[in-house]
């Protein structure tokens, strides 16, 4: 529709059919299926409030879609159609790895094609919007939502945000594409304590060196829609807070979409102590600018009173409405209100083996090869004991994947049996052994996982054929409602029967293979020490099985890299490599040994670093040139080096450049990541691979806010981690 006859509709609607538009309910209120997780509760909305509403939470399928929709257009006096959101966030029916595995990757072409296959399979279902990419940087484990964050690093996390924004949008055409959301908007990541929906507060330099990039590079890449945080952000709401949401986002950022809040985001203004009632909620939400109230009554019982009596302006309410409506357009649902979703597209376009194949590749990448004491890989015919509770469980799809099809999910126990030929099993234990702690939503999800199956009550170390065994393959790990949404944790260790169990298969003397299945950084300092190898699967959706048993038998040559430092402990949390010097760096300081910045107990080093990954070849970086010794401001800077692979094996690369500013304004890392790149490299090969820098990798916030560059020394690294040491100094002036 042109812009001047949707102008024309804009000005046909009545106050409550306005009002409508900025509300946005879930299947329930429509017949359909109650999928959104949250705190759901009655509305008090009644038949001809939920006539006008605008969109819909978590409903798909293309049959239930366009069944709702049909009968919705029925009862629009404008026949305005719904738009319907939901959480593919690192999936639909087929399941990628959860994002902590996908910053595992490092690998920027690969994950815009996996999340071009998440856009195929839900638009075909009749989503038009999905609320990801999450791009909220985390320095702390604890905060249950690592697992759908690709980590702590500002450029990386920038780099996917991108990626994953052009792989769901892509050319915008119906049926194969959806418009993104990027959330949480802003800093949800750095909640106090590592606790859900807690306080931030950092200054706004730290906000907008570190956590406000991820969201502007989402932007710049196109995201039609962003979605407010819980949290608070100088001491308001990000769902209410006026500065963030337009004074930032919208006048100086440019953004124009629609701004939706977090699920009852706009209520929960009133337990922030911020607003004192819904009707004080809905002015300061609107006023930020939210167009869209996510699962309350707020806007659609107040909004109406607050415009005729003249608290709220009407000006306020059009433009969010006109925003709606150009998005409604955008996404051509006035010509096509069910964006070309259908049974024969969904039959065309779900779970293909296309499909799975590229979660099987992005699985690949995603896992993370953390110690080999030479025995791995295994030799297909090794006599393998598949032990632990994730060995033959489906499980292993983290806890967004809520429109998963488990059915289709590759278990390590099937894709060991394909790729060995000797191999015996036994869970042994559960993953967790008390449910409780997940209350009735854990055992609504869980129920569709009951154990047909009782396990033998004799141990699998205790039998006849485990003595000829010649590895035990141990899967250990963090069930997925441990982690995810509400799912922080003051204990990142693996549970007492898990470890009880590790320390029986360490006491049969046998080698020990542990892959460890988690949505986060764990706390397996033990593990680690005790086992001859450490895979880290992360959740690794659909394929995993096939992916973690080719990794194991050498099929794939590992490649996974951590974007997320692992602490030592809980007590050394946050640990980040990026961090700033201090006046008393433990190690390079006059200061005594005592006075510095460090711990009494435990080394200032993570127990794995960001960027830290091993493979099954060998490779080496040398003669790194850059091609000038001085640079002016503005200059770009070309780098060139050999990649020597001593292997005679295949495989995959990835160059880390990092940056060291000497002297600043203002404190400065003591190295930023500023570029990669992930490159395959034959056995035997010598490859001459080039890297450029562009002004952005030296560019700073300083004191008064701005983005500049000051001149001075820098220090070039190019390694294989964040441990890199050696590098190239250079001027800049
Ligand atoms: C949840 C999450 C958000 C999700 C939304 C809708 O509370 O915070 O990430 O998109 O509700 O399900």
């Amino acid at each position: 529709m042109n812009k001047t006859d949707l102008k024309t509709l804009m000005d046909s609607l009545t106050l409550d059919e306005k009002i409508g538009q900025l509300v946005q309910l879930s299947g329930e209120f429509f017949q359909g299926q109650e999928l959104s997780i949250g705190p759901s509760s009655k509305l008090g909305i009644n038949q001809d409030q939920i006539n006008n509403v605008g969109s819909v939470l978590n409903v798909s399928g293309a049959e239930m879609t366009r069944k709702i929709q049909e009968k919705h257009l029925e009862t629009s006096r404008h026949k305005i159609p719904l738009i319907f959101m939901g959480d593919l966030v690192y999936g639909f029916k087929t399941v990628l790895p959860s994002p902590m595995g996908i910053g595992s990757t490092w690998n920027r072409g690969l994950v815009e094609s996996a999340y071009k296959m998440i856009a195929n399979e839900g638009s075909a279902s009749g989503v038009h919007v999905t609320f990801s990419p999450m791009v909220d940087l985390v320095r702390d484990p604890r905060w249950g939502r690592v697992l759908e964050s690709t980590g702590e690093d500002v450029y990386l996390n920038g780099e996917y945000a991108r990626a994953m924004v052009k792989g769901f949008q892509n050319d915008f055409e119906p049926g194969t594409s959806m418009a993104a959301c990027v959330k949480h908007f802003a800093a949800y990541g750095a909640g106090e304590g590592g606790r859900d929906y807690n306080t931030v507060d950092m200054s706004r330099w730290r906000l907008m060196t570190d956590q406000l990039p991820a969201y502007k590079a989402a932007i710049d890449a196109g995201s039609k829609l962003v979605m407010t945080s819980f949290n608070t952000i100088e001491g308001v709401p990000a769902t209410g807070n006026k500065w963030l949401m337009k004074d930032l986002l919208r006048d100086e950022w440019g953004f124009e979409g629609v701004v939706i809040s977090d699920y009852a985001a706009v209520f929960e203004l009133i337990p922030h102590g911020v607003a004192k009632d819904e009707k004080e909620a809905t002015k300061m939400a609107l006023e930020a600018t939210v167009d869209i109230d996510m699962k309350t009554s707020c806007y659609v019982n107040n909004t109406k009173e607050l415009i005729e009596s003249g608290e709220l302006d009407i000006q306020v309410l059009d433009d969010s409405v006109w925003r709606v409506l150009c998005l409604k357009n955008e996404l051509g649902l006035f010509e096509d209100p069910y964006r070309e979703a259908s049974i024969e597209r969904e039959k065309a376009q779900v779970l293909t083996q296309e499909n799975l194949d590229v979660s099987k590749q992005i699985a690949d990448e995603s896992i993370v090869l953390l110690k080999n004491e030479g025995i791995l890989p295994l030799d297909k015919d090794s006599k393998v004991a598949l032990v632990g509770p994730f060995a033959d469980s489906r499980l292993v799809t983290g806890m967004w994947a809520i429109n998963a099809d488990y059915a289709s999910v590759v278990t390590l126990k099937q894709g060991v049996e394909k790729n060995f030929t000797n191999v015996i099993h036994s869970d042994e234990i559960e993953i967790k052994e008390d449910l409780e702690e997940f209350g009735a939503m854990g055992k609504m999800l869980l129920s569709q996982f009951k154990k047909d199956k009782p396990e033998s009550e004799v141990s699998i170390f205790d039998t006849e054929e485990f003595e000829d065994r010649d590895v035990i393959v141990l899967t250990l790990g963090e069930h997925i409602l441990s982690s995810g949404e509400g799912g922080s944790r003051t204990n990142l260790d693996l549970e007492n029967h898990q470890m009880e169990l590790f320390r029986k298969a360490k006491q049969t003397g046998k080698p020990v293979v542990t892959i460890i299945y988690s949505g986060r950084p764990l706390i397996v300092d033990e593990v680690v020490k005790e086992s001859d190898a450490v895979i880290w699967a992360w959740y690794p959706g659909s394929r995993g099985g096939d992916a973690v048993a080719e990794i194991l038998n050498g099929t794939t040559n590992p490649s996974g890299r951590l974007s997320m430092s692992f602490p030592i402990n809980v007590g050394q949390i946050p640990v980040y490599y990026n961090h700033f010097a201090t006046g008393r760096p433990f190690g390079s300081t006059s200061h005594s040994e005592r006075f510095v910045s460090r711990y009494l107990d435990t080394p200032n080093e993570p127990l794995f670093a960001f960027g830290e990954g091993l493979s099954y070849h060998q490779s080496e970086i040398k003669n790194v040139k850059l091609d000038k010794e001085s640079y002016k401001i503005g200059d770009s800077i070309e780098i060139t080096l050999d990649l020597i692979n001593h292997s005679d094996r295949d495989g995959q690369d990835t160059i880390q450049v990092y940056v060291k500013d000497h002297v600043g304004s203002v404190v400065r890392p003591v190295k930023q990541l500023v570029n990669f790149e992930k490159v395959a490299i034959s056995a035997n090969e010598t490859k001459s691979i080039s890297i450029t820098l562009d002004q952005d990798a030296f560019s700073m916030i300083n004191a008064q806010l701005e983005t500049v560059i000051e001149p001075g020394e820098f220090t070039i690294y190019v390694g294989f981690d964040s441990k890199v040491e050696e590098g190239i100094t250079i001027e800049m002036n």
